[in-house]
């Protein structure tokens, strides 16, 4: 299979983290922070690390600034439910998915309203001020995706985490779509919270993601449980990470994780970032030579955009291009709306959908060349007219 599918999850995943996925559960099996014992005390130390090095790679400070969740959705739904109560109001960006809007959606009903600030691309300024319009007297959080998973779209968050501090709002950012790939500090960018997977970037196993803190105002857990601390009280820790980590973790998920962030930090995130931004830029290129193909944005640089590429094929609908890719060319890209219907709004894409090709750093040229041919060859198999969605 040719993969392009990295925005979803990243394939191949390196050698060592599926060695150290293995590693642990055949040799540090047991349950970390359960047991006083030399196997559970092993586990705990490669949790311990993991922690470390997502700290280090985020520029959150200490190791217990870093939670471990299952998937960036559940971090950003501890954000946005643990932070915001009845009256409480949040401002995001135009381009966040569902994973920051069904959330707060949902919020509606425990009275937290929401509004919807316009990213505008390639003018910074414009987009400083819709989230600047977009802040009232009682909002408490701005959410903020550092890159559209849909459209590679980078918004200015070193200069919205200004804007929130001169406001003295709460600031998370989305980080899914660029953690291991561009470069973020926390403390020094003023980033309270930052949520992401850990199976995108950073190479590690699904059924991981991080929540960052780097904030004195913690949300409300939305869990509570067993810690392995402080057993004999009822009520959970308010000590960070166990404040939010109940039950047994994910041993074997992020002893993998801590391999994958040991890829990215020996690789180096500049040098990753600045690779696939050249390799998105050939794919960007050439597609755009294609006669009936579509883009949306302007082509990838390193400041302005993340190395994710969205595309049409004339008025055909994005899921029967991505089928065609598939089948006949054993391409994989992802398709429809990836569940992020607000950028589509935006973009006015919303019917079609978009085909999405993303690199990572296992992408050779090659497979780009491959990738612009088959394409190539759809345009020319596929029906000049359509009938357009409404
Ligand atoms: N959020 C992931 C994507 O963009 C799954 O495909």
């Amino acid at each position: 299979m040719i993969y392009f599918d990295n925005g979803a999850t990243t394939f191949p995943k390196p050698p060592e983290v599926i060695y150290a996925v293995n590693s642990a559960m055949r040799d540090h099996g047991a349950n970390p922070g359960r047991g006083g014992h030399k196997m559970s005390l092993k586990a705990s130390e490669i949790i311990y690390g993991c922690r470390k090095k997502a700290a280090g790679l985020f520029g959150a400070g200490d190791p217990e600034n870093i939670i471990f969740t299952v998937n960036c959705t559940t971090a950003l739904n501890i954000v946005v439910k643990g932070l915001l109560k009845k009256g409480d109001h949040a401002v995001i960006s135009s381009l966040e998915h569902n994973a920051v809007a069904r959330p707060l959606e949902s919020m509606k009903q425990s009275g937290v309203s929401y509004s919807i600030a316009e990213v505008f691309e390639n003018d910074d300024e414009a987009t400083l001020q819709s989230f600047r319009n977009a802040i009232r007297g009682n909002t408490k959080l701005v959410i903020c995706t550092a890159a559209s998973n849909v459209f590679g779209v980078m918004p200015p968050i070193e200069r919205i985490a200004a804007l929130c501090r001169i406001y003295n709002i709460l600031f998370c950012v989305d980080a899914a779509q660029t953690a291991g790939v561009v470069p973020v500090n926390m403390k020094e960018s003023g980033i309270d919270f930052l949520c992401t997977a850990g199976h995108k970037g950073l190479y590690g196993p699904m059924g991981t993601g991080i929540l960052a803190i780097n904030s004195n105002t913690l949300p409300d857990s939305l869990i509570q449980g067993g810690t392995g601390s402080m057993s004999s009280s009822l009520e959970q820790p308010d000590a960070l990470p166990d404040k939010y980590e109940s039950g047994t973790p994910n041993l074997p998920g992020i002893a993998g994780l801590s391999a994958g962030i040991d890829f990215v930090r020996r690789r180096g995130e500049e040098r990753i970032f600045r690779d696939e931004t050249a390799k998105a830029r050939m794919l960007y290129n050439g597609l755009a030579s294609i006669k009936d193909v579509t883009l949306y944005t302007l082509p990838p640089q390193t400041d302005t955009h993340a190395p994710v590429i969205s595309f049409n094929i004339g008025e055909h609908d994005s899921e029967s291009v991505a089928e065609m890719l598939d089948r006949r060319f054993n391409i994989a890209v992802r398709a429809g709306l990836h569940c992020a219907p607000l950028a589509h709004k935006a973009y006015g894409t919303t019917g079609q959908g978009t085909v999405r090709a993303v690199v990572s750093a296992y992408t050779k040229p090659a497979q780009i060349e491959y990738f612009l041919n088959s394409v190539k060859k759809i345009t020319n198999l596929l029906p000049k007219k359509v009938a357009i969605k409404e």
